[in-house]
């Protein structure tokens, strides 16, 4: 695991587009999968405007709540095509979602995980919940787990209603890719800033390999690189 510890959230979000920039520059046709939250926003805004052709990648987001449409403004795929995927030419076909919105849960989670399956990501963008949480995989979420439904811990609801008019509003539940399918990208980048951040953080890169902190799997990926502002840093840098 690479760690990097940025001045602030705009560096941070410049070094994740650069890396970003190269991987498509060399393959063009890239599989990439993507993060909702506000974590990677700047990084979708300078990927919009970068001058890099985004165009023919493929794309994979981690999760989606369950029980909203793809046009619902709270919706996981709202929010990817609003803040990034109108904005770099990706078409409908291009994009690969877990549907939140369906009736037979069970065989959603088989169509996405034989998708996943097939479709080798050559890097995933992640960010990591306070409770250490990677996707909505929560904490004793096993690390073998492929894609599935989870009910969501308290402290995510807490930490997402934000994004909500009211709390009430946030979904009870989600679909999610699982941790075996996070852990076979070929490469990883982990983007994660504020105070609040860094617990999971610090036990994530130094803590022990648990699944009490689901991101600490990633200590295991031959290439994970994890970049951070000062602030989601601060415990590693007093350690
Ligand atoms: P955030 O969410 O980027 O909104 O902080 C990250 C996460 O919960 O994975």
């Amino acid at each position: 695991m690479k760690i990097i510890i940025t001045e602030n959230y705009d560096k941070m979000s410049k070094i994740a587009n650069k890396i970003i920039e190269q991987i498509i520059s060399k393959k063009p046709k890239s599989t990439i999968g993507f993060a909702t939250g506000t974590t990677p926003l700047r990084l979708y805004d300078l990927m919009a405007k970068s001058s890099v052709d985004y165009s023919k990648i493929t794309t994979f987001n981690l999760d989606e709540y369950i029980g909203l449409s793809k046009e619902n403004e709270q919706s996981y795929f709202y929010f990817m095509k609003s803040n990034l995927f109108d904005k770099i030419g990706i078409k409908t076909e291009q994009i690969n979602f877990a549907n939140g919105d369906i009736k037979d849960y069970k065989k959603e989670c088989e169509r996405y995980s034989n998708l996943l399956n097939n479709h080798q990501r050559d890097v995933q963008i992640l960010g990591i919940g306070s409770n250490g949480h990677i996707a909505f995989n929560e904490p004793k979420t096993p690390f073998n787990s492929i894609t599935h439904i989870v009910k969501l811990t308290k402290n995510t609801i807490k930490d997402n209603s934000r994004l909500f008019d009211n709390k009430n509003d946030v979904p009870k539940y989600a679909i999610t890719m699982g941790l075996k399918e996070i852990m076979q990208s070929k490469k990883i980048i982990l983007l994660a800033n504020g105070e609040n951040k860094a617990k999971a953080v610090f036990d994530m890169s130094y803590g022990p390999i648990s699944i009490k902190v689901p991101a600490s799997i990633l200590q295991l990926h031959p290439d994970c690189t994890v970049i951070i502002d000062k602030n989601a840093g601060s415990l590693i840098k007093k350690a």
